[in-house]
């Protein structure tokens, strides 16, 4: 494809939510990429909250965590570019470890990922002998290494049944564990860091509740952890009700990694794939997603013939570092690789695998 094919092509899908100027713009750097793709052998994966230029047209494959992984860990190609963020791209060198694996920005992080270390994970192991650990895939390979098992907001709740315990220790994110606690019928408690006191009380207090996990009802319990995502913590309740009095009929789908509050005040929770295709098979006259405001853009330019509401105060600083300019130097520079220690990776691979069996 030419430059001009490719502004049509961006045009067909994005005239509407993209200004022309930045398609001309963006189209040229796509043929540039397109081209340099071939000559490496490479595979572009873009997860869904890649800007709308970017999104539709340079990936090969888009989708959520989950969909991502099972692409980077079936492809041939030489190299796999991943237009995401890093625990995104060490999982698909966990998977797929014969692969050059190139991040396009360097710190694009997460602060889930950030929250907890595999120190911390070996303390809780240590704390709760044989109770098995469940990961989310937002956490590094160290963390992954620890861990039993991984899951993905698409298949939470389903890794945790899988396992038939009657207590399990999930990390880190402390609201996709209250809203798979809540889908489970579990109870759920917080131990306190181990080296450290209550942040509210001073005390270790919370340990006390932790006698009371697999007793707190027939469903057994979670052990949870404090980490949050920066993004989908700052959701609430208060901005549902505000925009369902502005517009009474509007469908809302809140990922889960907001709030319980939030979740259940939505009409619909799910991973980001499975917001999009409820969008793609629902008839609202308007929707609101509640998650990174660049997938409205993308859901939006997908169902023209639908109202998207927009709620772009909170955009991730780290999906939003993966520029088209820097996806074309990654291929050019080779860079940024990334790389798993092996003995780190073997163990890790173990978990991700192993939710990728559950689907
Ligand atoms: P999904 O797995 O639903 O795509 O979510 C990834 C993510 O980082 C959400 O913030
Ligand atoms: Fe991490 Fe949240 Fe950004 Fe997803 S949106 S990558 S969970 S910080």
């Amino acid at each position: 494809m030419n430059a001009t094919e490719m502004y049509e092509s961006m045009k067909s899908k994005l005239g509407r939510i993209v200004p022309d100027v930045e398609l001309r713009y963006k189209a040229g750097i796509a043929v540039e990429i397109n081209e340099l793709k071939k000559q490496r052998n490479a595979v572009i994966l873009g997860h869904n909250y890649m800007e709308p230029a970017l999104f539709h047209s340079i990936p090969d494959f888009t989708g959520d965590s989950l969909d991502l992984s099972r692409k980077a860990a079936q492809t041939d190609k030489d190299v796999i570019v991943f237009c995401g963020v890093k625990f995104m791209a060490e999982t698909a060198k966990i998977l797929n470890p014969s692969k050059t694996v190139l991040l396009p920005a360097e710190k694009a992080g997460c602060s889930l990922a950030a929250s907890i270390t595999a120190d911390d994970v070996r303390a809780l192991k240590a704390k709760f002998p044989g109770v098995p650990v469940v990961t989310y895939v937002n956490t590094y390979a160290d963390v992954k290494a620890e861990s039993d098992v991984c899951c993905t907001s698409s298949n939470a709740a389903a890794v945790v049944e899988s396992l038939h315990a009657e207590t399990v220790i999930f990390l880190p994110d402390e609201y996709l564990a209250k809203n798979v606690a809540r889908e489970t019928g579990k109870h759920i408690i917080f131990p306190t860091p181990l080296a450290s006191p209550h942040p509210d009380t001073g005390t270790h207090a919370e340990d006390v509740e932790i006698e009371k996990v697999g007793m707190g009802g027939p469903g057994g319990g979670l052990i949870g952890w404090r980490g949050r995502c920066e993004v989908h913590e700052k959701f609430t309740l208060k901005d549902i009700e505000t925009v369902r009095l502005q517009f009474p009929d509007v469908l809302i789908l809140a990922h889960p990694e907001c709030s319980p509050e939030v979740t259940a005040a939505a009409d619909f929770s799910g991973s980001t794939n499975a917001m999009i295709r409820y969008v793609k098979e629902s008839k609202a006259p308007h929707y609101l997603l509640l998650t990174e405001c660049a997938m409205g853009d993308n859901v939006a330019a997908a169902n023209p013939e639908k109202d998207m509401l927009r709620l772009c105060m909170v955009r991730c600083p780290h999906m939003n570092m993966i520029t088209m300019e820097d996806t074309r130097d990654a291929l050019k520079f080779n860079r940024y690789v990334i790389e798993v220690p092996e003995e780190i990776r073997v163990k890790a691979y173990r978990a991700v695998e192993r939710m990728i069996k559950i689907g």
